[in-house]
């Protein structure tokens, strides 16, 4: 992790959940002005404190100093007024709820206030940027930005293409994402994009596996870690993730292509209904204490 920047700029990222904390900590730490926005004090006060627990972990790793830390969390501006967090903003993040009436809401109000020339970016996993590009009157700007959890330990950002993105919106978005340290894979506006049209499936198909009774979940969980070497097993990322946005993404990915491989194992939905979302309701496909 770096703390030096190769041009400061003026960043607003909206919603402070999960991946806008960690977009904003993650932009902060390369020297970058942020402001953090949502609707209300408490999920901002939340996300700032999510950030300052991450901070910690790399000041115990010795990979920060206390002071750095500090100078890190004194760039972002927690900030529950939207219009004054644009403010001579040059890029904007979108990271709210995975809804796609929430989010063209969202890019709406965004437009009508950030500066004709800032670039605006979702960071959705699966919504298409052209439909959100649509609701704005600078489509020419707006791109897709797919940061992976957790934003400041993953190497990839995943930009999404719309339809009447221009070339000069994706050099720039690139070459901000490679300043930040990460690597970039550009998809076309396709559902799921790349990342999630192949993981969802392999997550889903771990669902019906274990839904099927073919394997017990620390069974499905070690043969795909060891066996792939894969970082954690599917049902674990699951938990990880939200059974909520996996269902969420699958509902995407199957209306979008109209294909039944994409359906959502009925367990999924179970799990949804019942409240267990994974690692953030205490309880997914394991218990967390
Ligand atoms: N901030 C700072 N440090 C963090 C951190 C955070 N948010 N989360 C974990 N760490 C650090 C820990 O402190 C620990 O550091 P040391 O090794 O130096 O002690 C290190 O990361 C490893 O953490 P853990 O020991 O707790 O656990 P782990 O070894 O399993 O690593 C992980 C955690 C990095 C999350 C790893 O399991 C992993 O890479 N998992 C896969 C993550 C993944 O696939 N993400 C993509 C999800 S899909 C998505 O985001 C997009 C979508 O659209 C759904």
């Amino acid at each position: 992790m770096t703390t030096t920047a190769q041009k400061t700029l003026n960043i607003a990222v909206i919603g402070a959940g999960t991946m806008g904390n960690g977009i904003a900590q993650t932009f902060a730490s390369f020297g970058h002005k942020v402001a953090l926005v949502e609707v209300e004090a408490a999920p901002l006060q939340r996300g700032m404190q999510n950030i300052r627990g991450s901070l910690d972990r790399f000041v115990k790793k010795a990979t920060l100093t206390e002071q750095q830390a500090g100078e890190i969390l004194g760039r972002i501006t927690p900030s529950t007024d939207l219009a004054a967090a644009l403010t001579g903003a040059d890029l904007v993040i979108e990271a709210v709820f995975e809804n796609e009436g929430v989010k063209k809401e969202v890019f709406r109000k965004v437009d009508a206030a950030a500066p004709a020339g800032a670039i605006l970016a979702s960071n959705t996993s699966s919504i298409p940027i052209t439909r959100l590009a649509a609701v704005t009157g600078r489509p020419d700007k707006v791109i897709g930005m797919h940061f992976m959890n957790p934003v400041p330990l993953m190497k990839l950002v995943e930009v999404i293409r719309g339809e009447r993105t221009s070339e000069e919106t994706l050099r720039t978005t690139v070459a901000v994402a490679e300043g930040l340290g990460k690597t970039v894979g550009v998809s076309r506006d396709y559902p799921g994009f790349i990342a999630n049209r192949i993981l969802m499936p392999m997550i889903n198909e771990a669902a019906f596996a274990l839904y099927e009774g073919v394997a017990t979940r620390e069974d499905i969980d070690t043969i795909m870690k060891l066996g792939m070497n894969h970082p954690m097993g599917p049902l674990t990322l699951a938990d990880f993730i939200g059974i909520d946005v996996i269902v969420e993404i699958l509902d995407v990915l199957h209306a979008g292509f109209g294909d039944p491989k994409f359906r959502a194992c009925p367990l999924l939905r179970k799990m949804v209904e019942a409240g267990k979302l994974g690692r953030k309701s205490g309880e997914g496909f394991y218990a967390y204490a």
